[in-house]
Order: structure tokens, then sequence, then C-alpha cells
């Protein structure tokens, strides 16, 4: 398993271009199953989950061609399989993505119930509820969820959400899209990326409304068709790279992104003591400002309000800040693995239920500590980055799985880290 070497104390310093959101880019390759014509998708983020989502479609029979690194064209003409295979399903739990978009095409579809990260009971009864309502029979069997449309057809209906699930609207969205009549879906999620996908679906011929608010209208259409479109910035990486340059005391201009996708980071680190200044539409420019890091209490919430994927970054950056800091997660239970870790190198930090309150500011020092999921592991490496001496951070698997080359790119802005692979981690453990 490789590890992170990390030698703190260094301000960052330079330029950073954003990659595609990854978030984004999982549900818009699982929209290409919706049709036979070809997807071509730009900006596709190298991250291991999006190989693996690459490797479902494959597996399911869709050819995915790559003319260059970032670009899918994606044709799911001789679908094989409706089964998205354990192996695949248990390590990104996007996977069941492709659930929504199976049924609707061909009446039928079955993946293993999800894996992913470690981070709380993360059920799909919400997509699958839904499903029933859209006319599916539901069953669970060896395992598997098996969902199938009596007739080979969802019928539109209206649904209404219990709690706002992201991947929960767009699996909907994408079965909706080919029912018979409409269906309106209340209570959605509004995130950035489910814009990015409806918007990807209605250049395919789906007709969607009011994606971006919290009511969806969806007119089923007969048949979907070829598109292409470019995804979307990732906002969770240009919000870890904003505390980058505010934890390190360094000044980063961070380019590619999209400032308004992430209002409420902007608008709450701000608040904490970081410069945000906008230098165009899609370029940020960041540092901390003169007075100092403050600590800010913080909630996660839906978009538009703080992102939960921006929770654990916000709480190394806390532990920094002078003064207490209160962080409520309400999205996730078991979103705190990280504090541990943080506490193991210095970090002052009470965990109670859903709050965790950052008693800052602490000198940080370097550690040999774990990631337990993908946004812990940014947290670690932030607070690595700021930390006196060496942090050696392991299963560093879970940071490829959503952030594009964050060693070069952490190192084109003056970090000293490196990537130790499994032999040379090996020797240096030896020794
Ligand atoms: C997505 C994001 C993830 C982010 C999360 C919240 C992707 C690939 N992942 O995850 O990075 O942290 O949104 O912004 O886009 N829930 C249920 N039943 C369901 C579905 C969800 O109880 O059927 C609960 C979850 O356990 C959680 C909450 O609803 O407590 C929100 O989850 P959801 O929005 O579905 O998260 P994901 O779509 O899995």
């Amino acid at each position: 398993m490789d590890k992170f070497l990390i030698q703190g104390g260094k301000a960052l310093n330079g330029k950073v271009e954003i990659s595609g959101a990854k978030n984004s880019a999982l549900p818009c390759l699982a929209a290409a199953l919706l049709t036979a014509e070809t997807v071509t998708l730009h900006n596709v983020p190298y991250v291991k989950d999006l190989i693996t989502q690459r490797r479902l479609l494959e597996d399911l029979g869709a050819t995915v061609l790559t003319p260059e690194l970032r670009t899918h064209k994606i044709t799911a003409k001789n679908i094989e399989t409706f089964q998205a295979p354990y192996e695949l399903v248990k390590t990104m739990r996007a996977s069941v993505l492709a659930l929504g978009p199976l049924l609707a095409r061909f009446g039928q579809a079955r993946v293993s119930l999800p894996g992913g990260c470690a981070i709380g009971t993360r059920p799909i009864d919400l997509h699958l509820k839904a499903f029933e309502k859209l006319g599916a029979t539901v069953e669970l069997e060896s395992g598997d969820v098996v969902a199938r449309a009596p007739n080979g057809r969802l019928v539109g209906t209206d649904i209404e959400f219990e709690k706002v699930t992201v991947t929960g609207t767009e699996n909907v969205m994408m079965a909706a899209s080919l029912a018979d009549g409409k269906t309106v879906i209340k209570n959605a999620a509004c995130e950035p990326e489910i814009e990015d996908l409806a918007e990807l679906m209605n250049r395919m011929g789906a007709r969607i409304k009011g994606a971006g608010t919290d009511t969806l209208e969806i007119e089923g259409v007969e048949a979907l068709g070829a598109a292409e479109h470019t995804i979307i910035p990732d906002r969770i990486e240009t919000g870890t790279f904003i505390v980058a340059a505010a934890i390190t005391g360094g000044e980063i201009e961070i380019a590619r992104c999209n400032p308004d996708h992430l209002r409420a980071v902007i608008e709450k680190l701000g608040e904490a003591g970081v410069d945000i200044e906008e230098l165009n539409p899609s370029t940020l420019s960041v540092k901390r400002s003169a007075g100092g890091l403050k600590a800010k209490d913080v909630i996660t919430e839906p978009h538009p309000l703080f992102p939960t994927d921006m929770q654990a970054q916000y709480m190394a950056l806390m532990t920094q800040a002078e003064g207490d800091s209160v962080i409520k997660e309400t999205i996730f239970e078991n979103r705190f693995m990280h504090a541990s870790e943080l506490i193991r190198m210095g970090a002052n930090i009470a965990i109670s239920g859903n709050e965790a309150t950052v008693h800052g500011k602490t000198q940080l020092a370097g550690a040999r500590i774990l990631a337990s999921d993908l946004r812990a592991s940014a947290s670690l490496v932030l607070a690595a980055l700021c930390a006196d001496g060496e942090t050696m951070i392991d299963r560093v698997y879970h940071i490829d799985r959503g952030y594009e080359s964050i060693v070069r790119k952490l190192r084109s802005l003056g970090a000293n880290i490196e990537r130790i692979t499994e032999s040379t981690a090996s020797s240096a453990d030896a020794g």
C-alpha cells in the first residue's frame, strides 16, 4: 500500500489547475448507459474512482475509448449483462449509479449492495423506494439488489425524497428520463453535479427542468442519443487547495475552478481569516489574512450550504485558528475519523456525538498516521503540510480515489511530499 512522506512547514506558493469533478464525472459516465449512441465526455479527472467506473461500463459491454487522457467516448450499444459485479461495487459506492440507467433502458438491473468510504452506514433505500414508485419491483437476492420494470418500462410519477440524497436524485433522474410520462422529484438534491448531469442528459435528448433547485420535472422520452459534454471543475478539490494556501501561510492562484459552486465554503473561510480574491470567473487568489486565522463554527448541510466533503479539511484548518470552533456534521454519522489522527499530531479536539470542538491553536507535529476515507486523507495531508517535522500517511489509496495528481500538484506549489510505493515502503518500514 502506498504512503505519503511529508516534511511540513513550507508555505505553498504558485499556481494550480483544478481537475474535473469526480462526483459529476461518475454519474455522467453512468448516463452513457441510457443510449446506444456515443457519449463524449471531456475533463474527466484521471482518478481511481473513474477508472473503476470505466471498468464497470466495460464489464457491462460498453466500449470506452480515450482519445485523450481526460476524454472518454462511451458507446453502450452492445450491453451484454445488467449486473454490476461485487468486486467493483465494493470498492466504489457510486457503482449504484448503474441501476437507474439500466432499469430505464433495459427494464432490469442487478447491482451488489455498495461499499465505498467507511463513513457510516450508507444505505440506498431511498433510491430503491423511488424505483418502486416508478413501477419497478425491487428484491434482494444473495446480497444483490435486483430491480425489474414489469413490461420493460418505468412509469412517470411524483416522488418526494424523505432526505436529500445526491446519488439518489441522480439515479432517479436517469431512471425517469426514459419512463412513460412525467416524473416530479421533490426534495431533490441541488448540488452543481446534479445540474451538470441534467445538462448532459438534456443534450442527449432528455427533458429535465429545475436542475439546481429542489424540484425536478422530467418528461420521459422514447430514447436518448449522442451528446458531447465537458465536466465541471471539482469544487471540493478547489476548497482543499484554498485550505492548503491558508494552512501553510502561502499564496496560491487556483485556476480552472468555478467559485459559484462553492460560495458557502468561500464565505466561511473568509470569516475564518482567509483572503480569497476572484481574479476572474474561473481563477481565485488565496492567502491567509494579515489578522491570522480565526475559529469559526460550521455545520455541514446539503448544497448550497457547507458541504460535508469539506468538513475534514476545515477541521485541519481550525487546529491552526485562535480559539474554539464547533464543527457539526449532519450528513453522515461516523465522519470524524480524521480527528483521532489529528489528535495524534497534537491537535486538541473533543468529539461529542456529531459535534467536534477544536481548541486552537496548537502546533502540530509530524507522526505516522492512517488515512481512513477520501476527504479524511485530504485533511491529514493538509495537517502534515503545516506540521513540524515528518509525517508518514498510510493507506493513501483513499486519496487516489478522488484527487488527481495530488503529489504532483502539491510539489509544484513547493510542498515537500513524496509517494512511497509498496516496495520502497517496505524498506523504509524496515529501516
Ligand atoms: C454524495 C457524494 C459524496 C458526498 C455526499 C453528500 C457522489 C459520488 N458522492 O454521496 O461525496 O459526501 O453526496 O454530499 O456524488 N441516505 C439514506 N438512504 C439513501 C441514500 C442516502 O439514508 O438511500 C442518507 C446517507 O446515509 C446520508 C445522506 O442520506 O446520511 C446523504 O447521502 P447522499 O446524498 O445519498 O450521499 P451520496 O450520494 O452517497
